[in-house]
């Protein structure tokens, strides 16, 4: 099935209807941002990383989960022939590419976690990954918002884990990364930011 932003809108709203959630408009958010930045940077395609932000996320459609939505969107989308958007389902979670830096719980089998272990530290990261783990973290259900003020959000419903301060790190390292390239603050691309951010 060829991946176009009609596909993946489908994709996207067929598996809102299968496991409703604020994790739909949160993924409406990334892919805006995702498109947003990449608009701005010349080797980077806004519709693909508009997809790519859309489907994320996309193996929640599978039910309400932790580690467990990376693997079922990669199969999800390998399924389908979509392997940047199977790899970018796992690597969205792994700014750092160690198994053990995840915060969430691997609620998988013992098979399905060796092969995620292996493909984390194997995975070649591309811009549009570093540009959805950046956008995820710039994105809650109710907008575009402050990337501390994610990193809260998602510590108050995770716990703090070891890593979690060197997760933070990678992605203040990635935004610097992208807005030395687009020379101006990322915020300045994501309309709305200022209100959500202090609502
Ligand atoms: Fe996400």
């Amino acid at each position: 099935m060829e991946l176009n932003k009609q596909t993946a809108q489908q994709a996207l709203q067929e598996a809102s209807e299968s496991n409703p959630g604020p994790w739909t408009d949160h993924s409406r958010y990334v892919a805006e941002a995702c498109r947003n930045i990449a608009s701005k940077c010349k080797w980077l395609s806004p519709d693909q990383a508009y997809i790519l932000g859309l489907l994320h996320d996309i193996g929640r459609y599978a039910g309400v989960s932790q580690e467990k939505h990376l693997i079922d969107g990669y199969r999800y989308c390998m399924e389908r022939g979509w392997e940047k958007a199977a790899q970018i389902c796992i690597s969205h979670a792994f700014m750092i590419q160690d198994i053990n830096t995840s915060i969430g719980k691997f609620d998988i089998s013992e098979e399905d976690y060796l092969f995620m272990k292996e493909f984390v530290a194997n995975a070649v990261y591309d811009d549009y990954d570093r540009l959805v783990q950046l956008c995820d973290a710039l994105a809650v259900p109710t907008g575009f918002c402050l990337l501390e003020k994610r990193f809260v959000d998602v510590t108050i419903r995770y716990g703090v884990h070891p890593a979690t301060i060197d997760r933070w790190k990678k992605i203040l390292e990635i935004k610097a990364y992208f807005e030395k390239e687009i020379g101006c603050s990322i915020y300045t691309l994501l309309p709305g930011v200022i209100e959500n951010s202090f609502c």
